[in-house]
């Protein structure tokens, strides 16, 4: 699997987004150490606050069909800017990845190459929780 397979990947994830309300459809892929990749798109819902980014569908796709390990992630969206992850998803993309590799494309012939580190130097982490609490 090259870079430039997983961001088709991603376009084709693209796709399938369900995005009526923002119209702003954005396609992940994201690729495990086996070598498979998992595609989502964003889902929206009527109640605006419940739409999930598909970094994240992609994410949970993935840990719920018990993928552990993940190499790379690429983002596909259309717009003036590279389609950076949102903080919630970084968050829990640290939370359940290591160096991780990120590919953002905003044309499907172009991608730009960053690390989930770059993206979120300072994560918050389960090391944060390893003390006495009451
Ligand atoms: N969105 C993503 O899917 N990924 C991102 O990294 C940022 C935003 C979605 C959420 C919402 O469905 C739409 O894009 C507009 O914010």
């Amino acid at each position: 699997m090259t870079d430039e397979d997983l961001v088709a990947a991603a376009w084709r994830a693209r796709d399938f987004a369900q995005a009526p309300y923002s119209k702003f459809r954005v396609g992940a892929a994201l690729l495990t150490e086996n070598g498979e990749v998992i595609r989502s798109g964003n889902v929206e819902s009527s109640s605006y606050g419940l739409s999930i980014c598909a970094e994240r569908v992609a994410l949970f796709s993935a840990l719920a069909a018990g993928h552990q390990q993940f190499t790379c992630l690429a983002i596909a969206a259309e717009g003036p800017l590279e389609p950076y992850p949102c903080g919630a998803c970084l968050q829990i993309l640290s939370d359940y990845t290591q160096g991780l590799v990120i590919l953002l494309s905003r044309t499907p012939s172009k991608f730009t190459v960053k690390t989930l580190k770059e993206l979120l130097p300072c994560p918050f982490g389960n090391k944060h929780l390893e003390f006495p609490r009451s």
